[in-house]
């Protein structure tokens, strides 16, 4: 299929917006980011792009960023990456995100940050390998979600910041490799984590959570129970998350001291 990607300014052309979120996330309707405000950042400094199939007026999926205050610097934070799945992995994460990126890079910009679900490894492969982003920092229950896609866990989330100043490289996917401070059991939970271990680390992470929490969602909360303890711990240390390690089978994080 072959999609373009535009800047909508249009208030009407924002309603479109709405419908792909609850198309991609699932989300109640008080749980949506409304037209309004994306038409308002629009106008305001921030970047709303959306990916249409050539010929159609609907969107597929879209990116939405706005200017804000991080570690005293002017960024542009993206609240919004979403695709319908019917067309999910086909690339178009990967091209919205790089015409978000030229957008600010326009403005002036030279970071962007937003942060993900790190029980989601395939947004992980997305923004730490494809885009070669890193996570800086870990928050327990950054949002007050609890339904769609996220139901059943709390939203906790990691930070990334992306450097829009360097030229963006993806990463080959290669074995893990690293001291393994956490892994599943033989029933799919998570172990208790070493919190002493140095050198190149990795987290292991279930591979597809939305299954995890299908079969089993007591194992599901152990994973992100652990994931709480090891990521606020390493973080702290100064370690970053720089990449996602996926077997086919099993997930890792690797982080480094950089
Ligand atoms: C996250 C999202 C935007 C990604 O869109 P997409 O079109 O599927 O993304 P892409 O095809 O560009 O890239 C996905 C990558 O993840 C990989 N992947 C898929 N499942 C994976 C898994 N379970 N573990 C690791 N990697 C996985 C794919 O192989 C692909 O990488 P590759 O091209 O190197 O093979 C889309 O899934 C979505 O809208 N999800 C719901 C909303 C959401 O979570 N938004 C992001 C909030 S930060």
């Amino acid at each position: 299929m072959e999609y373009i990607i535009k800047d909508l300014e249009n208030a009407f052309d924002m309603e479109g917006l709405e419908d792909v979120q609850q198309s991609a996330w699932g989300y109640p309707d008080r749980d949506l980011t409304p037209a309004s405000l994306f038409t308002v950042h629009a106008h305001m400094g921030g970047v709303v792009c959306a990916a249409f199939v050539v010929g159609s007026s609907v969107p597929v999926g879209f990116a939405y960023s706005f200017p804000a205050m991080y570690k005293g610097v002017l960024v542009q934070h993206s609240h919004m990456l979403a695709i319908r799945p019917e067309h999910q992995a086909s690339g178009l994460a990967t091209r919205l995100k790089l015409h978000q990126r030229s957008r600010a890079v326009a403005m002036g910009y030279s970071l962007m940050t937003w942060t993900f679900d790190p029980l989601l490894t395939k947004n992980a492969r997305l923004n730490l390998g494809k885009l070669n982003a890193r996570a800086v920092s870990y928050h327990p229950d950054w949002y007050a979600l609890r339904g769609g896609i996220y139901a059943g866990l709390p939203a906790d989330r990691f930070f990334v910041e992306w450097d829009l100043t360097k030229i963006m490289l993806e990463k080959a996917k290669t074995a893990p490799s690293g001291t393994l401070v956490l892994e599943a059991d033989s029933k799919a939970c998570a172990t208790m984590p070493n919190l002493q271990a140095e050198g190149v680390l990795l987290i292991q992470s279930p591979r597809d959570i939305n299954v995890l929490k299908a079969q089993n969602l007591e194992a599901a909360r152990t994973w992100r129970e652990a994931h709480r303890v090891v990521f606020a711990h390493y973080f702290q240390c100064g370690y970053v998350v720089t990449d996602l390690h996926d077997t086919g089978e099993q997930t890792f994080y690797r982080l480094e001291l950089l």
